[in-house]
């Protein structure tokens, strides 16, 4: 039997234990995960909107990419639930997109941009299917999107920083999923880009679909995001982020590693 299993039979085999809000594209009850000892998350209880903008905020090592990590069931979790749309993550790969942090994707593997983005369709296609047309066009139209159309057959690790990460959000849209998770999607990348990437996925809440993204600039935060999850290992606070996305939160969050002007300057750009 595995862990999924278990987990159904120990909640009385319904999909969705009590407390696991079944619209929600992504919720997570006493998610606890631990690489050693010491947890890098701990109990963690969140619950992100539909059809919204989630930020997932918090000071490096707080186990935000950890936290993404588990949902997907990349890493094992020691205990708790996930919940994808009401669903076990098993149930619902096919709705999922992922872009992981950029330092940690091995950019010398010799492969084109093209080839990239259509990784993005394996699951709908099948590993050994052969390629076909409207696959390929739905690839260039990804990369059209992210202003990369002219790169399709340049190797990837000859791209830039910032038009890897393009290629990246590419590969995800190709995927048509319903919830686009991102690692630090911005991290790295100028203005122009910057720019280009939140256009994008504004027009994927605009379809309706749900993107939830971690985030360390957090001058953009109420500029770019309907709602804030905060994590320091445990969960901090979560809300829409004129609520949440609090000097007092942040303060708690960052465990005095913010400067009192810092705490200010925001307090006056979400006020
Ligand atoms: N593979 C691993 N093995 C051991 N420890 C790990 C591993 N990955 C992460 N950690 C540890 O777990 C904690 C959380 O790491 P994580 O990468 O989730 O943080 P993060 O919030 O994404 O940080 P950053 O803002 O720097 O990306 C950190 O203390 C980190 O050192
Ligand atoms: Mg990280």
């Amino acid at each position: 039997m595995t862990a999924e299993t278990l987990t159904l039979a120990a909640s009385g085999g319904t999909a969705t234990p009590a407390g696991l809000d079944p619209s929600s594209p992504l919720a997570v009850r006493g998610l606890t995960v631990s690489y050693g000892e010491k947890p890098a998350l701990f109990s963690v209880d969140a619950t992100f909107p539909a059809g919204a903008m989630s930020a997932i905020v918090g000071p490096n090592g707080a186990g935000k990419s950890t936290f993404l990590k588990a949902a997907l069931g990349l890493i094992p979790a020691v205990s708790g639930e996930v919940r994808i749309f009401g669903a076990p993550l098993a149930a619902s790969r096919d709705r999922i997109a992922y872009v992981p942090q950029r330092a940690s994707i091995d950019w010398d593997f010799p492969t084109t941009v093209i080839d990239v983005v259509l990784m993005g369709r394996y699951r709908k296609l099948g590993l050994l299917r052969r390629v076909s047309k409207a696959e390929r066009a739905t690839a260039l139209d990804a990369l059209a999107r992210v202003g990369m159309e002219g790169f399709a057959e340049r190797q990837i690790g000859q791209l830039s920083g910032g038009q890897q990460q393009r290629v990246f959000l590419a590969r995800a849209l190709a995927q048509e999923a319903d919830l686009y998770l991102l690692d630090e999607p911005f991290a790295g990348v100028d203005a122009a880009t910057e720019k280009a990437i939140i256009e994008v996925l504004k027009s994927l809440k605009e379809q309706g679909k749900s993107v939830i993204a971690v985030h360390h600039d957090l001058s953009t935060v109420a500029a770019y995001f309907d709602h804030v999850f905060l994590v320091n290992v445990r969960a901090m606070g979560e809300g829409p982020v004129a609520r949440a996305f609090t000097p007092e939160a942040l303060a708690q969050t960052y465990g005095g590693r913010l400067a009192a002007t810092q705490l200010a300057e925001l307090a006056l750009t979400t006020g």
